[in-house]
C-alpha cells in the first residue's frame, strides 16, 4: 500500500534534535515522512545529529539524506534548496522546524538583551521566511506544495519569555500571509502549535537552568488536561504528516495546537 506522502521530496530543516532520552520533534517528523514514503532531506547545522537522524530513517529502509545548513543565513538556505530542487526535480514538502527559547538566552522583557532578542527573531522567524521564500517560487511552478511552520502553544498561553512568545506569534501571521498569497498556485502553508511536549529540547533547557528533572517532568505532566501527561514528538509528527499529505489538500492558512486539551481548557473553573 502506498504511503501517505508517497514519492513527495520533503526537506526538513532542523531535523537533527537536542541530545537527551526522548526524541525531538523535527527527527520524528522526518522518520514518520520517511516511513509514509517521502524521500527526506535532513537539514541542520549539527553534523552528528543530522546524520543519526538519516541513519534512523535508512535503518528502516527509507529514504534520507544529509545536508548541512545554517538557516539564519541566507546564502545557506538558498544553496540548499538549490541543490535539492536540482537533485531530485522537486521540492514538494518544507517543513520548518528550528527554533528554541531559553537555549538563545530569552527573558522577560526587561531583562532581555538586545543580542538575545535578535538571536530569537533569527532562530524562530527569520530562519522560517528565509526558507519559505527561496522554495515558494519552486513550489510555485511545480503547481503545488505544502508548508509546515512549526509555532508554538505560548502563542495562546500567558508564556513568560518576550523573544519566544513574539516570534512564535509572527510565525503564525506569516504562515497566513503565505497562504493567502500562494493559494492561487496550489500552495498549502500551515502551522502547528505543540504544546507541552516531552522532548529534549523543553526538558533539558529547564534541567540546565538548575530545576531536578523528575521535578520539570511532573509539573509539565500536571499541567496538561489529557491524560495528565505530556504528549510526545510523535504527536506533533502525525499531525505534520496529515497537514503535508494530500488528505489535507484543502487546509492551508491555518494554525493546528497539537495540546492535549490546554488551549481548551484555559480558565477553568
Ligand atoms: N518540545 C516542546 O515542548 C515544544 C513546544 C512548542 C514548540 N516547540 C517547537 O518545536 C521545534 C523544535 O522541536 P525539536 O524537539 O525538534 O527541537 P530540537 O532542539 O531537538 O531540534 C532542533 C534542531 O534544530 C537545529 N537547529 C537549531 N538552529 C539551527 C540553525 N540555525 N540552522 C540549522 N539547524 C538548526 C538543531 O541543531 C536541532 O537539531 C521548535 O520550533 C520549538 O519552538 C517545541
Amino acid at each position: 500500500m502506498p504511503g501517505r506522502v508517497e514519492g513527495k521530496i520533503g526537506i526538513v530543516i532542523g531535523a537533527g534534535q537536542t541530545p537527551g532520552d526522548t526524541i525531538g520533534n523535527g527527527r520524528a517528523t522526518a522518520i514518520l515522512l520517511a516511513r509514509e514514503g517521502a524521500r527526506i532531506i535532513v537539514a541542520d547545522q549539527d553534523i552528528a545529529s543530522g546524520k543519526e537522524t538519516v541513519e534512523m530513517i535508512i535503518a528502516e529502509g527509507n529514504e534520507a539524506s544529509f545536508e548541512l545548513i545554517d538557516a539564519v543565513d541566507e546564502t545557506s538556505v538558498s544553496i540548499l534548496i538549490n541543490r535539492v530542487k536540482e537533485k531530485f526535480g522537486s521540492i514538494d514538502i518544507l517543513h520548518n522546524n528550528v527554533g528554541a527559547s531559553l537555549a538563545l538566552g530569552d527573558a522577560v522583557a526587561v531583562d532581555l538583551t538586545e543580542d538575545a532578542f535578535d538571536r530569537s527573531f533569527a532562530v524562530n522567524l527569520k530562519s522560517h521566511w528565509m526558507a519559505c521564500k527561496h522554495v515558494i517560487p519552486i513550489m510555485r511552478q511545480q503547481g503545488g506544495g505544502s508548508i509546515v511552520n512549526i509555532s508554538s502553544l505560548a502563542v495562546l498561553e500567558g508564556y513568560p519569555y518576550l523573544g519566544y512568545k513574539t516570534m512564535k506569534t509572527a510565525v503564525i501571521a506569516m504562515t497566513q500571509n503565505l497562504a493567502m498569497a500562494h493559494a492561487d498556485a496550489g500552495l498549502r502553508v500551515n502551522a502547528i502549535l505543540p504544546g507541552l511536549m516531552n522532548t529534549p529540547m523543553a526538558i533539558e533547557a529547564r534541567v540546565a537552568a538548575g530545576t531536578p528533572r523528575d521535578q520539570v517532568i511532573a509539573s509539565r505532566n500536571a499541567r496538561v488536561p489529557l491524560g495528565n501527561r505530556m504528549g510526545t514528538a510523535w504527536d506533533v509528527a502525525y499531525a505534520a504528516l496529515f497537514l503535508h499529505s494530500d488528505e489535507a489538500q484543502f487546509i492551508s492558512g491555518i494554525w493546528l495546537p497539537v495540546d492535549g486539551a490546554a488551549w481548551a481548557s484555559q480558565g477553568k473553573y
